[in-house]
């Protein structure tokens, strides 16, 4: 009789635990997507697997630290990682510490949302000269992402370049030029708060490829950039020339934002303002100009361009003029990039993207994508939550449709934490998270800062652990 109750037992418990499904990233796609499926199926159980000891991604290493605002999906992400058939792991690097086909093996199905930790590079002469950074490195500075701690950007010139006009640049050049009153109280480091506050970067160009009309940038951010206190807006004329006949065509949106840039060429601004920035238009990097030392960068060379084509569309040509600018910061802010993070799983260099439809990853059944690793790095959280919403439903009708083989147990994470030990690797659970958690928001308090940032994995995860 025992031993039949305990096969019952057993049995009862294998064909109870519904699917298990593994996320690969702990960003906006990563919790989208879980909080997706667990809503749309009431007997999933869902691990999400985070590089770092910190969740959130670009959420906390991205968003600029004066849009406050904007982090409040933290509480939305926090509600998810909380609910009782989620659990959150960070410090586990997928790829390294354990591959896709070991998850595979432990779930029924398998999503990557790991984003896009590389960046595009201009792949010009000079690139790597100190003096130019990437906007990824910059920005992963200022808001406490432990790989950029050292960066330590020399901030003793008064002219910085900023190549790219998407929100990204925008985000750079405020930071640069926002009065230190205005950034004091954010999370924003304090290294980086000091750095600022000894800053002598006094006049930022932001430099586009193609004209205003293809600006990548939104209004708000635009308007912010308007609204700087102690700084004008420095335009060229020339560069607006035929817009007004346009205006009319325009869709709204792009209307509004052209209007807003022609109303700042004409006005400028307050001519008593200590600093500057503009917009620069029809201008492509070619070099970046070594100091007489050739040590340094000390300026960037610029191709000027003609456009070919109508609308959002037209392609940048070159029309063999060129122009030198002075500037000791170089800040290429021409996009994010997703990197392969393990062999066995499909990868498109060139889109820079893990190939798939609709989420479901190109000739792996049972491996899904959601986020910027799906669609590349562009798009607005509310995009992103999109697109993950998406994937999972896509997911779970592969489910439904018997795509994914449920009868068969998976162990999941049991199986997972087990490996892992076996390798060295300890994990950071949410509930360890919110010691990190706690301890910047100590540490912001006596500082006046709404947080303050730990920048050091290693004392992150002792306090993890403590
Ligand atoms: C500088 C910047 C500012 C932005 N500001 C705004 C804004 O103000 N408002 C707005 O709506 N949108 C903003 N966005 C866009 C928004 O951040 C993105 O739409 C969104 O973060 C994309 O989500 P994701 O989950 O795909 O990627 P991510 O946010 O990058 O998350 C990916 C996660 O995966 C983890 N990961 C990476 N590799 C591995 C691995 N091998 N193993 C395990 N985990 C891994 C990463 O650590 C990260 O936590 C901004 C973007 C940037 C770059
Ligand atoms: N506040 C916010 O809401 C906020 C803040 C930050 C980021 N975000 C979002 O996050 C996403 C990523 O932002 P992003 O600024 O990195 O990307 P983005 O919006 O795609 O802008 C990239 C910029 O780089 C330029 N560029 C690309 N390749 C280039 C090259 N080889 N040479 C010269 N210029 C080049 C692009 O010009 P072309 O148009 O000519 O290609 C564009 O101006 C965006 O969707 C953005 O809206 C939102
Ligand atoms: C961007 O990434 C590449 C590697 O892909 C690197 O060589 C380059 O120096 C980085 N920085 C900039 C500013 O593009
Ligand atoms: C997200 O989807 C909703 C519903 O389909 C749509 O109304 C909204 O515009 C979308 N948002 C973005 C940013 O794509």
């Amino acid at each position: 009789i025992s031993a039949l109750f305990i096969l019952l037992c057993v049995r009862g418990l294998s064909s109870s635990s519904g699917p298990r499904v593994c996320i690969v990233g702990g960003g906006p796609a990563g919790f989208y997507t879980a909080q997706q499926l667990l809503k749309a199926r009431q007997d999933a159980a869902v691990d999400i697997y985070e590089r770092l000891p910190v969740p959130f991604g670009l959420v906390r290493f991205g968003v600029a630290p004066d849009h406050p605002e904007v982090k409040n999906v933290i509480n939305t992400f926090t509600q998810t990682a909380q609910h009782e058939r989620c659990s959150f792991h960070g410090n586990v690097n997928v790829g390294k510490d354990v591959t896709i086909d070991e998850l595979r093996q432990a779930y029924h199905a398998v999503v990557l949302s790991y984003g896009a930790e590389g960046n595009r590079s201009m792949g010009i002469p000079g690139e790597d000269l100190p003096g130019v950074f990437s906007a990824k490195d910059f920005v992963g500075w200022y808001n406490g992402l432990p790989s950029n701690k050292e960066l330590h950007p020399d901030l003793s010139f008064e002219t910085a370049v900023i190549l790219g006009q998407g929100n990204v640049a925008l985000d750079v050049a405020r930071i640069l030029l926002a009065p230190v009153e205005m950034l004091k109280e954010t999370d924003i480091t304090q290294n980086a708060l000091e750095a600022l506050a000894g800053s002598k970067v006094r006049r930022v160009l932001i430099v586009g490829r193609r004209g205003p009309l293809q600006i990548a940038c939104t209004i708000k951010e635009l308007r912010e950039m308007v609204n700087l206190p102690n700084t004008r807006a420095d335009m060229l004329p020339a560069d607006f020339e035929g817009i007004a006949e346009a205006l009319k065509d325009l869709p709204r949106p792009r209307k509004r934002l052209t209007e807003l840039m022609m109303k700042a060429v004409k006005e400028g601004g307050d001519d008593k303002a200590e600093k500057c920035w503009g917009l620069r238009f029809f201008r492509s990097p070619v070099e970046v100009l070594a100091g007489a030392d050739e040590k340094r960068a000390a300026g960037i060379r610029l191709a000027l361009n003609k456009l070919e084509g109508s609308g959002e569309s037209v392609r940048a040509e070159v029309t063999g003029q060129l122009e030198d600018v002075d500037c000791g910061l170089i800040i290429s802010s021409i996009g994010y990039k997703s990197i392969p993070i393990d062999p066995a799983v499909p990868f498109d260099p060139r889109r820079a993207i893990v190939p798939n439809e609709m989420g479901r990853v190109q000739d792996t059944a049972g491996l899904y994508c959601s986020g910027w690793v799906k669609r590349g790095p562009t798009g607005v959280i509310a995009t992103t939550m999109n697109d993950s919403f998406d994937t999972a439903r896509v997911l779970i009708q592969d489910m439904e449709a018997g795509k994914l083989d449920l009868s068969v147990n998976k162990p999941g994470a049991q199986a997972i934490t087990a490996l892992l030990q076996t390798r060295g690797v300890r994990m950071v659970l949410f509930s360890q998270w919110e010691k990190i958690n706690a301890e910047e928001e100590k540490r912001g308090k006596s500082l006046g800062k709404a947080r303050e940032k730990l920048l050091d994995v290693d004392e992150m995860l002792k306090i993890a652990w403590s």
